[in-house]
């Protein structure tokens, strides 16, 4: 950690899991009655802070999510998607290298109060990462909700 940087604080509901804090490396057994047993080897990273939106001007955090892409070789791609305020999507589309376009479509919305369907769309434009997110609700049908353009660091 950079030595001049306080560390984060540590929201009170979080503060008693702390210990779970940093990054975890070793080894581990695996089983179950219908498949062999198997040894493997492991890192575990936890962290409180992992917001990746902030507010423009104060940079207060807004919302943070994670997940794993699923693409094919044939095309299509599959995400799946843990959002900080509990929601889980599972994404199905298709993605072009060529024109460097992944179309994503919800096909399952999860543990969501009102959200009903979500769709993104992200494109490389000369160098940036371009995203649209369009999402539906119990009374809304699909609209805009997002859109960002992102440079590389
Ligand atoms: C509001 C869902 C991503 C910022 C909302 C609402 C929902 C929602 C359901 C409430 C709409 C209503 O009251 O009818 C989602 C979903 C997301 C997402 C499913 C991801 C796919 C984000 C991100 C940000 C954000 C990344 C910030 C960068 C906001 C803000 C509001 C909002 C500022 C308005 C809050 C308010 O006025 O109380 N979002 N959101 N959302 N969302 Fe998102």
């Amino acid at each position: 950690m950079d030595a001049n940087k306080e560390p984060p604080v540590v929201h009170p509901a979080v503060a008693a899991l702390s210990f779970l804090l940093g990054t975890w490396r070793g080894q581990g057994e695996g089983g179950y009655p219908t498949i062999n047993s198997f040894s493997y080897a492991e890192e575990l990273h936890f962290s409180h802070s992992p917001n990746k939106t902030w507010k423009l001007g104060s940079g207060e955090p807004m919302h943070a999510e994670s997940g794993y892409w699923r693409p094919k070789l044939d095309g299509t791609i599959e995400v799946v998607i843990a959002q900080s305020t509990g929601l889980v999507e599972v994404q199905k589309g298709t993605y072009s290298t060529e024109q460097k376009v992944i179309q994503l479509q919800s096909e399952m919305v999860g543990n969501a109060s009102k959200v009903k369907e979500i769709r993104r769309c992200f494109r490389m434009v000369d160098g940036t990462l371009c995203y649209d997110v369009e999402m539906a609700t119990n009374t809304i049908t699909l609209q805009p909700h997002l859109k960002a353009a992102l440079k590389k660091l």
